[in-house]
């Protein structure tokens, strides 16, 4: 690992795209290179077997580039393959999750107050954010639901329209969101829907969505060793594992700039 290495980000679809725009801002000399494993798209609802199958084959793929950190910028792989990929990789690359730094944000604001989570099935029955977030400060409350539609529907495009409105207004009115004082998104792809959701509350509560901790988490834990790059070595990189039209125009709308989307089959 050295500095000049790139930073490796992956998600099953456009979802990491939010997170890979956020360390874009923050860090903007180092080269990043984007996996969308959208053949396997929705991860929420495959099997932890399934889900760590393809983070390892996309951490290969990411390792032959040699990133020197690989973001897993998926909730639902977060939570079925972080354990598996780090120790898989070991000290050929630092690995971040999307799910830490909000815990550390959340169970340091929050105490004494009722938080949702909304996420994938995965995420959601995982139950991964009210573990992390008792064990730091069992004062909070977290109130999960799974939301499984939302990130397939976004990922087709629709959002910002009257379906997804009606989708998320029958999600956010479950009982169990009663007198929450924060929303967490716990799904890379939410981003996408932060306004109408904002809307939904009429901007009363905190709604938090990953992106930004995360990145902020990725240049203090390369600055403290020494790993930040000095000046952009080279192009980003952009694969998908199947092409789709939505992947690419988003991806151009997010970078502002054409994109090369290559395609890269994991299974061969
Ligand atoms: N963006 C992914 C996440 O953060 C999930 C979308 C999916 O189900 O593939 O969980």
């Amino acid at each position: 690992m050295n500095k000049t290495h790139p930073i490796g980000i992956f998600d099953s679809g456009i979802g990491g795209l939010t997170v890979a725009r956020a360390i874009r801002k923050q860090l903007p000399n180092e080269k990043i290179i984007y996996f969308g494993d959208t053949a396997h798209l929705p991860y929420g609802d495959k099997s932890t077997e399934a889900i760590q199958s393809y983070a390892i084959k996309i951490c290969n793929l990411l390792l032959e580039h040699q990133c020197k950190v690989i973001v897993i910028a998926c909730n639902s792989a977060s939570a079925a393959a972080y354990a598996l990929v780090k120790a898989y990789v070991g000290s050929k690359s630092k690995i971040v999750n999307v799910i830490d730094p909000t815990v550390n944000y959340i169970s340091q604001k929050y105490s004494n107050k009722k938080v949702g989570v909304i996420g994938t099935r995965k995420t959601i029955n995982s139950d991964v954010y009210a573990h992390k977030i008792t064990a730091k400060n069992n004062t909070v409350e977290v109130a999960s639901l799974a939301t499984p539609l939302l990130a397939p529907m976004i990922e087709e495009g629709y959002y910002n329209n009257t379906i997804s409105h009606t989708v998320i207004e029958e999600y956010l009115s479950n009982d169990r969101l009663d007198d929450i004082q924060a929303l967490i998104l716990a799904c890379t792809h939410y981003p996408l829907i932060k306004d109408e959701i904002n809307a939904f509350y009429h901007s009363t509560i905190e709604v938090l969505d990953s992106a930004s901790l995360v990145a902020i988490n990725v240049k203090e834990s390369l600055d403290a060793e020494g790993l930040l790059a000095i000046s952009k070595n080279g192009s980003d990189l952009f694969f998908v594992s199947d092409y789709t039209d939505n992947f690419n125009k988003t991806t151009k709308l997010f970078f502002e700039r054409d994109i090369e989307l290559q395609e890269y089959k994991l299974w061969e």
